[in-house]
């Protein structure tokens, strides 16, 4: 008999560090990783990790000889900057790699009978504000309003979500006998902020950026303006929601894309709530004027009332919580 398991595909990067540690603590299902890099150290004896791509289909036939896989945590990815210095290998591994894993997730369900959760990590890059009046006309967006993205990454992720909601809900609609379909959850994340982990090759890195540098006694130019808002969130807010969403009973979940929130700051008060903690950083302003167009692109907060109500959600760390308790105490520790 297969062995049931959680997936989890860019186990290596930032939430999946996080994510991993919770799963391995927290469930009683053993946990899969799949990523380009080896795990690491801590964790390798604790997961089954295979190295290699979410756009290798030989890799998930061979995964499921093996296992039965019950939830995927599907985060493998290339982010927002990222992308725009490669548009084609973003869609292949953002758009490519996510058709072919929800397509093995939709013969599993068929297989076994019984809807493979499929959890995805979407973005505020799926929201595409035209113009700063805009965008301070419209500071709580939700999730139906403004999906017009204007990089490769916040095209994959609507996208991305198009075909979960697909798959979920009209896979084989013209069938005779419509077979179970998987069950797919998205959420639209905004900035994550680790006190663990550097971000890399995101467009919301300025914010933990500001704050590694300064606890590491580095100089720092933020690449946006001063006046620059958008929603932020601490790591172990993310994992809480992902893990949360995926445990939420089915008749809770009535649409398939959520947006949730913590704060939302300007990269001025992003700066000040630094120097509260590190009073001899040095930090400064150097715009990049194409991110900083991408930033202004995002909206200032998303409106998470569906999430609160349907699955009841809320974020455990406002901003000063998050700085005081979370991020502060242990990116000291971390460079002591
Ligand atoms: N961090 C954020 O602020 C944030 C915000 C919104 C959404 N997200 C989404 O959450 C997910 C995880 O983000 P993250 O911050 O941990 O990113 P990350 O860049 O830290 O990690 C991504 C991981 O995916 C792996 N990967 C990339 N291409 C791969 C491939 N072809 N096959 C297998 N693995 C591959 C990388 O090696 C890396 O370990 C992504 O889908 C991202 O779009 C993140």
């Amino acid at each position: 008999m297969r062995k049931k398991v959680i997936l989890i595909t860019g186990a290596c990067g930032e939430i999946g560090h996080a994510l991993v540690d919770y799963l391995i603590e927290n469930s009683d299902l053993p946990v899969v990783t799949l990523d380009l890099q080896d795990a690491s150290p801590e964790i390798v004896d604790k997961v089954i990790h295979v190295k290699g791509s979410v756009t290798d289909k030989s890799l998930f036939d061979r995964l499921i000889s093996e296992y039965e896989i019950d939830i995927i945590y599907h985060l493998a990815a290339l982010l927002s900057t990222s992308a725009e210095f490669n548009p084609v290998a973003a869609h292949n591994v953002n758009v490519e790699g996510t058709l072919m894993l929800l397509e093995m997730a939709a013969s599993q369900t068929e297989f076994r009978g019984k809807p493979v959760k499929f959890i995805f990590p979407s973005s505020i890059a799926a929201y595409g504000m035209p113009d700063l009046e805009t965008k301070t006309q419209f500071p709580n967006v939700k999730e139906w309003e403004w999906n017009y993205p204007t990089t490769m990454y916040g095209a994959n992720k609507l996208y991305c979500e198009m075909l979960g909601i697909y798959f979920s809900d009209h896979f084989k609609q013209l069938a005779e006998i419509r077979p179970v379909t998987l069950d797919f959850r998205a959420i639209r994340f905004p900035g994550l902020i680790s006190a663990f982990t550097l971000p890399s090759g995101g467009t919301t890195d300025y914010g933990p950026e500001m704050l590694h540098a300064a606890a590491k006694g580095e100089t720092y130019n933020c690449f946006v303006r001063e006046d620059s808002a958008i929603p932020f969130m601490a790591m172990p807010d993310a994992v809480k929601s992902l893990t949360l969403l995926a445990e939420a009973p089915d008749e809770k979940i009535k649409k398939r894309v959520y947006n949730i929130s913590a704060f939302s700051l300007l990269a001025s008060e992003f700066r000040e709530e630094v120097l509260k903690y590190f009073p001899e950083a040095k930090i400064g302003y150097q715009i990049h004027p194409q991110r900083q167009k991408i930033i202004d692109s995002w909206p200032i907060g998303c409106d998470d009332t569906a999430a609160q109500e349907d699955w009841g959600w809320s974020a455990d760390y406002g901003l000063e919580r998050c700085f005081e308790e979370y991020l502060v105490p242990n990116i000291k520790k971390r460079y002591e």
